[in-house]
């Protein structure tokens, strides 16, 4: 008998510019892309992780679930910014029954939001247990707080979605490497989401995120900035940016402000490594792995290449998947950059932690 494609959930990427959504199929270990979709929001709906106007956010997600290949009505969403916090943690080596409690002890002298305001999770990176020089073992904590987990889940609802599973955007981002790359098991590469509000940056090493951080960066950074050195409104900067005409200015007198951010880009991408370096390997990153539409920003790939010294080039969320059908919407670049997030989420499971 033919093995049936199975439906999983829909993976919601709620950006701060954008809902994307998408959904993939899997038959034995192959994997297709059923459906991709974007739905633009009205700036300030969301911003860095926060849902500011859950009415619009609602209507958006609806609007775009209501494009006939989309057929999941569970979905698996990311938190973002300040709502949710990840640490690498290093623990004693201990048995497996010891960990809860040790994990939930040290998690109190790391997070800082109230213990009762926040839901705990952790992994166990390597176990060193049992074998007689480990003496530790390393965890990764994740601290959500209730009062974002809540506001995601309610608004689902309103859109008539049911919330399967809660991730981490630095999470989806290395399931959707580890789904389209062969990983190296010693390698370390650096993942950067450049979005609208914020960019997250992740180190992965040999597959696993090493540490990850968000930088109050993006897209509106350059925006702000061309707003102010040329004297235009938010709506034609983003126009500019983008590479059309805006208000009687050609796209090139955008450059040199472009140029300039992607230099302070630069600068703060190589001083959060600087800060994660304690806990990488002495050789550093040997890659960049780039994605986020803001990533698609004349000279940045350059200079960010440049600047830190390694080899820079696109995560492709789509390379492995096969398109399913005709219907399952477009594959351009455009899409590629902005679908990472969403297709890491599409690939959990219910029931996933
Ligand atoms: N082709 C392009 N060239 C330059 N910038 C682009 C391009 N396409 C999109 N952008 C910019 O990318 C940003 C949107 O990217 P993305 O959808 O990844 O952000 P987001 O997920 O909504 O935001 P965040 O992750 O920060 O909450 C916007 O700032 C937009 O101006
Ligand atoms: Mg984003």
């Amino acid at each position: 008998m033919l093995r049936r494609w199975r439906c999983g959930l829909v993976g919601l990427d709620i950006g701060s510019s954008a809902v994307k959504a998408a959904e993939l199929r899997r038959r034995g270990r192959k994997w297709s892309l059923a459906a991709f979709g974007v739905e633009q929001l009205p700036p300030g709906a969301v911003d860095a992780g926060v849902i500011a106007d859950p009415d619009t956010v609602a209507a958006a997600v609806r609007r775009l679930l209501g494009r006939t290949a989309f057929r999941a009505r569970s979905a698996a969403v990311a938190l973002a910014g300040n709502t949710v916090m990840v640490r690498r943690i290093t623990l004693p080596a201990m048995r497996p029954e010891e960990l809860d409690g040790s994990v939930y002890w040290e998690a109190r002298q790391h997070i800082p939001f109230p213990a009762e305001d926040v839901a705990l999770d952790y992994q166990v990176l390597n176990t060193a247990a049992g074998e007689p020089d480990g003496a530790t073992c390393e965890v990764l904590l994740v601290a959500a707080r209730r009062d974002s987990v809540a506001a995601y889940v309610g608004v689902l609802e309103q859109a008539g979605v049911t919330v399967a599973v809660i991730d981490v955007g630095a999470f989806a981002l290395r399931n959707a490497l580890a789904l389209n790359y062969d990983i190296d098991p010693t390698a370390v590469a650096a993942l950067l989401d450049v979005g609208a509000a914020a960019v997250g940056l992740t180190v992965v090493a040999g597959g696993q995120p090493l540490c990850t951080r968000e930088l109050p960066l993006g897209g509106r950074t350059y925006v702000e900035a061309l707003g102010r050195e040329l004297g235009l409104a938010a709506a034609d900067a983003r126009q500019l940016l983008l590479g059309h005409r805006a208000a009687g200015r050609e796209p090139e007198e955008a450059l040199p402000v472009v140029q300039s951010v992607n230099g302070s880009m630069v600068t703060e991408v190589a001083g959060a490594l600087e800060l994660f370096r304690a806990a990488m390997p002495p050789k550093g990153i040997g890659s960049l792995l780039l994605c986020g539409g803001a990533s698609r920003i004349e000279g940045l790939a350059g200079a960010l290449a440049d600047g830190l010294g390694v080899g820079v080039t696109p995560l492709d969320p789509f390379r492995r998947l096969e398109p399913l059908a005709a219907r399952s919407g477009r594959r351009s670049e455009a899409d590629g950059s902005l679908a990472a997030v969403a297709v890491g989420l599409a690939l959990r499971r219910a029931g996933d932690r």
